[in-house]
């Protein structure tokens, strides 16, 4: 696969807030230092894009790895937005923050992974987006919405309380930038570190008008959905989850982001990220990142 070469158009830190986020699978945490979306000028991904795809990005000349980021949005003019978090060691995330309209970023030709896919009699769906999963999801929700599908959002962010226990909102995604048209309810984790909190969302019958279920979030939230199916109102519901492991190619020749599936070992790059939710064998699953 070769390399495109995109032109900025605009990069605008959206979520200012600084954010210390426990890592639950290993013992550390991590600052994130505010969210970005950048707008790159990419016809050829752009007029190919599918929801739950993602992009390799060229991170300068200190990153040898392209980093994976999803496709946030398309235009017609051509162009595609990546809504990205910034860690405070992350190197590449860093370096993507400080781009400037008008400079050169290299990504791989083409749009990566399979993508969500609505099923053709789907009238009702249900998205559930834990923190930076929102990303593919508002993709989907205005595909849906230009179909004229019905479309309930449920989001969470992990994030700290105000020093007055108020819940801090401006973790979130603006709510003025969601798609219009959509059902959305928000919930804000709590400083104790809690996790997972959009499942708190899933209340009796909320799930029930839903004919699909897309997830994008971290493992952990899948894990306990896969687990909590019945009482989560999720049991006989097609769930699709988007699955966010360390990469290192994006193209299926590295093998870094191998997992365990009911049909044997797959690559979440080339086969995903998109997996059923039941053919994840979760017990099996470390997540590397
Ligand atoms: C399919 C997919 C889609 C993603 N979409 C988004 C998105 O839309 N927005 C967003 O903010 N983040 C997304 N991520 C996570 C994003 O790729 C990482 O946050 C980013 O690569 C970190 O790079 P860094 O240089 O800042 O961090 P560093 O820690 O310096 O990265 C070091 C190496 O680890 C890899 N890495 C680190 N964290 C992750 C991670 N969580 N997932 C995968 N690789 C990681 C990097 O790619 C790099 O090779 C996605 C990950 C995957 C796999
Ligand atoms: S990142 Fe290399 S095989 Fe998936």
């Amino acid at each position: 696969m070769k390399l495109i070469t995109s032109t900025v158009i605009s990069n605008k830190r959206i979520i200012k807030e600084l954010e210390r986020r426990r890592d639950i699978e290993r013992p550390r945490t991590r600052d994130i230092l505010g969210s970005w979306i950048i707008w790159l000028r990419c016809p050829q991904i752009a007029q190919e894009a599918r929801p739950g795809q993602f992009v390799m990005v060229n991170c300068g000349e200190e990153c040898t790895l392209p980093r994976p980021l999803s496709i946030h949005q398309v235009n017609a003019k051509g162009d595609i937005a990546l809504f990205f978090a910034v860690w405070e060691d992350g190197k590449g995330t860093k370096w993507l923050s400080q781009r400037k309209a008008g400079d050169n970023i290299d990504l791989l030709d083409h749009p990566l992974g399979n993508g969500f896919s609505i099923n053709p009699d789907s009238r009702n769906l249900l998205l559930v987006a834990g923190g930076i999963g929102i990303t593919p999801l508002y993709f989907l929700a205005k595909q849906g919405g230009k179909r004229g599908l019905k479309i309930k959002l449920l989001r969470g962010a992990s994030g700290e309380s105000k020093p007055s226990g108020e819940r801090n909102p401006s973790q979130h995604y603006p709510e003025e930038l969601l798609p219009s048209g959509i059902d959305v309810k928000t919930i804000t984790s709590s400083k104790d570190g809690k996790r997972d909190m959009v499942l708190d969302l899933l209340m009796p019958g909320v799930a029930d008008s839903a004919d699909q279920v897309f997830a994008c979030g971290p493992a952990a939230m899948y894990r306990e959905m896969a687990q909590r199916k019945q009482e989560l109102g999720l049991k006989g519901k097609p769930i699709q989850v988007s699955m966010e492991m360390r990469m290192g190619c994006g193209l299926g020749v590295c093998y870094a982001c191998t997992v365990r599936t009911r049909s044997g070992l797959k690559q979440v790059c080339k086969d995903g990220p998109v997996f059923e939710l039941d053919d994840i064998i979760w017990d099996e699953l470390i997540p590397n990142c």
